[in-house]
């Protein structure tokens, strides 16, 4: 996503060293599978659910279907897009700490039957929190494979009951320069706001993720709830949700609204629709050298590509 960059953000703003999650400390533990210890987070209850232990599982035998390598967690975790901790790829990492994921509440709305304002915990009742392996492709052209930990946006929507003229789903993020520094800073403008037609989100693929790797969601990775959709270029994952609106007409996503001459509202994964500055036909899988082709709907256009019949996704990118 390169639309210009901001100012850095002054380092009296940065995360102390003894706290950035460091990818070498991360590969030695992870050696020694099986050993009690994780990166340090506490074990809390994270809004009723108990956050699970880093090591519980070896994540190393875990693949996905396709019998994809995992990305590493410590390439999840600082090789990130989150504008408002910086525009630099381990800004994130770096600057999220202000972040305060709890206490946290989200508010339902829009054209639904049942609105409301739910702590986290109550937001996520409906879903049952299960692991799921997904490949994540950035329109930067780069990938991962990442298991997260979360459920279907569908258990909240069938909650909110979105009556008949309902189409589309906006989320936001939160809008606090206190807690998201980057937010002083034009390079988009806040709060950064996403959306989903309303079968693309009731798809049973559409996830909202409150863990990764087993963890909780860490702060540079959309703490404590964020959107991912696998099959949607990145920059549909909305991070740290605050909000989610049924409408009747398409809202202006934050990329959109930036440059709608690059980046358009459906954003499936499409390797014949180059970007307008790059080719999307092939994608670097973060910890590889070699490109990889890029599929259609990013391998998952068996499940989703009837959502599109009819539709020239040339037009509609
Ligand atoms: N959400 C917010 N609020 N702000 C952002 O800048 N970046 C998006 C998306 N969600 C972004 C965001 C982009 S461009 C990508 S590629 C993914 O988050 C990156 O998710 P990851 O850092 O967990 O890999």
């Amino acid at each position: 996503m390169l639309i210009g960059k901001s100012k850095k953000i002054p380092s009296s703003e940065m995360t102390p060293e003894n706290v950035y999650i460091n990818r070498r400390e991360f590969i030695g533990k992870s050696a020694a599978i099986g050993a009690s210890t994780s990166l340090g987070w506490r074990s809390s209850d994270f809004g009723g659910l108990r956050e699970r232990r880093f090591l519980q599982k070896d994540w190393s035998k875990v693949r996905s279907e396709l019998d994809e390598e995992l990305t590493p967690f410590g390439d999840v975790t600082s090789y990130n897009n989150f504008y408002e901790f910086g525009t630099g790829k381990s800004d994130p990492a770096r600057n999220s700490h202000s972040l305060k994921p709890r206490p946290w509440t989200i508010e339902v709305g829009g054209l639904c039957d049942n609105p409301g304002t739910y702590d986290l915990a109550d937001f996520i009742k409906p879903g049952k929190i299960e692991d799921r392996v997904y490949r994540m492709r950035c329109v930067e052209a780069w990938s991962m494979v990442i298991p997260w930990q979360g459920f279907s946006l569908k258990n909240v929507i069938d909650r909110a009951k979105p009556s008949g003229s309902a189409r589309f789903v906006e989320f936001q993020t939160l809008n606090d320069v206190e807690q998201m520094p980057g937010q002083r800073y034009g390079v988009l403008r806040w709060p950064y706001i996403e959306g989903l037609r309303l079968d693309e989100a009731q798809h049973p693929l559409t996830m909202l993720v409150t863990g990764v790797y087993g963890t909780t969601l860490p702060n540079q990775n959309g703490a404590p709830i964020r959107l991912i959709v696998p099959w949607k270029y990145g920059f549909k994952g909305i991070k740290s949700i605050v909000s989610m609106r049924f409408l009747e007409q398409m809202p202006t996503n934050t990329w959109k609204r930036s440059a709608s001459q690059e980046y358009g509202f459906y954003a499936n994964v499409n390797p014949d629709v180059p970007h307008p500055r790059w080719s999307q036909a092939r994608e670097r899988r973060i910890g590889e050298f070699r490109r990889r082709p890029t599929l259609m709907f990013n391998g998952y256009a068996d499940e989703v590509a009837s959502l599109y019949s009819g539709m020239d996704l040339r037009i509609h990118y």
